[in-house]
């Protein structure tokens, strides 16, 4: 890639987060995902960063101003209507001060907040601080009400943002829909239903939606009671990862973070606990029923991201990067239930290797992390700026003109980036 290219680049990559802002909040891409969602949000700030601060502080200030009253911040704040999408604000009935769904997303916002803050501490300071609180309930909320004995679990398959990926496969066939409402899908409208989850998958979303509605969102009954706990290794990482972020934003800020201490403590216990020595690697863990998912996926590979090495993941990396001109794919080829082009069960995800390779290169594997980088970068100038990417031709999938691909695109892969 020369220059020229980099800066042509660089310049569409701008354009699509300025698009798709609506003004304190971007949306993931006209259309298919017309409202802000959670973590989308957080790495678009990252990219904002990139070229306007301010914006980027505002779009956290607007992700956290949605928070409930009980720390959670939702996976979709429903600002504006838009018919386009399902299911919309009048099926989900949130209970925060915005028009939102019930179940959260993976936390990367506290890990976000810091890299604004270290890059500019003194203008950023005041920011910081009013964030900081939220941020601390939010995880406050995780450790209550999404943790078992330090494994963080997910309660629908949306929550983890991996909708479709196998991790959930035993705990959906669980799932028996029966009274699921009548419905009319909208994504399919939207993009080729080959890349999407299926109908049996979106049965069992919108069944466990009316689950969680119908107990007005109780997070002590959904915990504890719920028809779908899963441990999942995305979360878990991402969340012990914004742990450590918070707990050294807390301490830059003169708080007192002894309880973040602890909760990473109890955080690393449950990463452990994730290891599956059957599979030599992390993977999800149904907690109904003790069932592990014997499945290796790119989550699996934010283990660096959280601080933990371990030989067998370093193994696993390389075989699967050999064997695949892309990477990493959401899944492990050589599994049965690999499929290049749908959504978490095959396809490449930028955000995912952003994570992977900043642990990657934190911790020393210094190589494996350029190379994942500068393989992203040939994906994304390649094939453009896709919601997601065909690990063996780089065809892209799902929504075009998308804003986390853009951010990861002006904060990590990009030639031009300062990481
Ligand atoms: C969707 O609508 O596909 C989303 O992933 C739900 O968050």
């Amino acid at each position: 890639m020369n220059a020229m290219d980099t800066a042509q680049l660089d310049m569409r990559a701008r354009t699509i987060l300025t698009d798709n802002d609506r003004g304190g909040y971007t949306v993931p891409t006209a259309g298919l995902y017309p409202y802000q969602w959670n973590w989308d949000s957080a790495f678009a700030a990252l990219g904002f960063a990139s070229f306007d601060r301010d914006r980027a502080w505002r779009e956290l200030e607007t992700l956290m101003a949605g928070q409930w009253d009980d720390g959670m911040v939702p996976h979709i704040q429903f600002h504006v209507p838009d018919p386009g999408y399902f299911p919309g604000p009048d099926i989900w009935q949130g209970r925060g001060p915005v028009p939102s769904s019930g179940i959260t997303q993976p936390p990367v916002a506290a890990t976000v907040v810091r890299r604004l803050f270290d890059r500019d501490p003194v203008a950023g300071r005041d920011r910081a601080a009013a964030l900081y609180p939220k941020l601390l309930a939010w995880h406050r909320w995780f450790m209550d009400w999404r943790c078992d004995r330090g494994r963080v679990f997910v309660t629908h398959p949306w929550e983890a943002g991996r909708d479709n990926a196998p991790d959930w496969d035993s705990a959906m066939a669980a799932i028996d829909p029966a009274g699921v409402m009548d419905y009319h899908r909208r994504d399919t409208d939207h993009v080729d239903a080959s890349m999407r989850p299926t109908r049996a998958d979106y049965d069992r979303y919108v069944w466990l939606l009316q689950y969680g509605r119908d107990t007005g969102w109780d997070p002590a009954r959904i915990a504890a009671k719920g028809p779908f706990r899963v441990a999942d290794p995305g979360q878990q990482f991402i969340l012990l990862r914004a742990m450590r972020d918070l707990a050294a934003l807390g301490t830059a800020l003169g708080e007192e973070t002894a309880g973040v201490a602890g909760w990473i403590t109890a955080l690393e216990a449950g990463a452990a606990a994730l290891w599956n020595p059957d599979l030599a690697a992390f993977d999800a863990c149904d907690l109904t029923t003790g069932v592990r998912a014997g499945a290796l996926t790119n989550a699996s590979f934010l283990c660096w991201y959280a601080g933990i090495d371990r030989s067998e993941m370093r193994a696993h990396l390389a075989r699967i990067c050999d064997a695949l001109p892309f990477c990493l794919p959401s899944l492990d080829p050589a599994d049965p239930r690999y499929e290049p082009k749908r959504y978490w069960r095959g396809p490449v995800w930028a955000v995912m290797n952003l994570m992977a390779g900043n642990g990657m290169a934190e911790m020393g594997l210094t190589a494996a992390a350029e190379t994942l980088r500068t393989r992203t970068a040939d994906l994304i100038a390649e094939h453009g700026f896709a919601e997601y990417f065909d690990p063996e031709t780089g065809a892209p999938a799902g929504g075009a003109h998308f804003t986390w691909t853009a951010a990861v695109w002006l904060a990590w892969a990009s030639p031009s980036a300062k990481g």
